[in-house]
């Protein structure tokens, strides 16, 4: 119960990842005001945790609506936890082909999202001495051929405003860090897909068969142990914790596939050959 008493925030708590996390809180003792685009799946988590979970519709493009859903933690008591978390792929046009307006589109979902979060939240935070802000990032920060361009972009501005931040509102008590999901089973690699509800099913159960063995670690990535990790960095246990980033990917990041998968070409396999 290391949260007990404590009011937070998550954005794109009705799926995934912000799902998970606001039960996790929950589970720890806070009380949690999630803000998402899926009315009916917000309502279903806020029914389920009645009283402890609130819905509150909200698109974190509009800086009003990230505005408003803060606010209801705020006359609540007032706000000590916000997890920034709401995303989909945006836009999946290469670099050469992509429209101005879809670019626009995906930063604002994914980067200014956070910005506005961080801005309308700490000045709550600084009137109660203090809080706990959380960003989710994602492994395509790090590197290429995780996600797509805009998508991977926004992902690493997420990680260099989380540092920014945290150096800006240490004067108020306010840390600021980042989560580093790798490949995890949620609905986002789906959701944008134009096809019957079957076939969502298929492709979400192949991701599933691929999950497992995309990483060192030898089971799927689950929303969960990316809440474990949020938790933590919203508790005091990390209170020594700003300005950086757990990343929580099995592995996925150690290196090349070769590294860890013996059935994938090495060029040290290759040279034993000539021993
Ligand atoms: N699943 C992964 O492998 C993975 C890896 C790295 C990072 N992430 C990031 O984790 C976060 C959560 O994703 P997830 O995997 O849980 O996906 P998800 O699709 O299960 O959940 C995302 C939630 O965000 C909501 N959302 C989308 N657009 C929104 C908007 N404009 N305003 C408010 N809510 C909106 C969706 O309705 C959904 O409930 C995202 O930021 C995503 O980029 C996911």
């Amino acid at each position: 119960m290391r949260l007990q008493g404590k009011r937070a925030v998550v954005t794109g708590g009705a799926s995934g990842i912000g799902r998970a996390t606001a039960i996790r809180l929950v589970e720890e003792g806070a009380e949690v005001w999630i803000g998402d685009i899926d009315a009916v799946a917000g309502e279903e988590v806020a029914a389920t945790w009645n009283g402890r979970i609130h819905f509150q519709h909200t698109d974190v493009t509009s800086a009003d609506a990230i505005a408003a859903l803060l606010h209801m933690a705020e006359d609540a008591g007032g706000l000590d936890i916000l997890f920034n978390n709401a995303g989909a792929g945006g836009a999946r046009a290469a670099i050469d082909a992509i429209a101005p307006e879809d670019w626009d589109y995906t930063q604002a979902l994914l980067l200014r999202s956070v910005a506005l979060g961080i801005r309308y939240a700490a000045p709550m935070m600084a009137k109660r001495g203090g809080g706990a802000i959380i960003n989710t990032s994602s492994v395509s920060a790090l590197g290429s051929g995780y996600a797509p361009t805009a998508y991977s972009t926004a992902k690493a501005g997420v990680l260099h405003l989380t540092r920014l931040a945290a150096a800006d509102l240490a004067q108020h008590d306010i840390r600021v860090n980042a989560v580093i999901p790798g490949f995890i089973t949620t609905n986002i690699f789906t959701r944008h897909l134009d096809v019957s509800e079957e076939k969502r099913a298929q492709a979400n159960e192949a991701i599933a068969g691929m999950a497992a063995h995309a990483q060192p670690v030898r089971r799927a990535g689950r929303a969960e142990d990316i809440a474990a990790a949020v938790a933590y960095l919203a508790s005091d246990d990390a209170s020594f914790v700003t300005g950086t980033s757990i990343v929580v990917d099995g592995g996925l990041t150690i290196g090349t596939r070769a590294s860890w998968d013996a059935t994938q070409p090495s060029l040290f396999a290759a040279l034993e050959a000539f021993q």
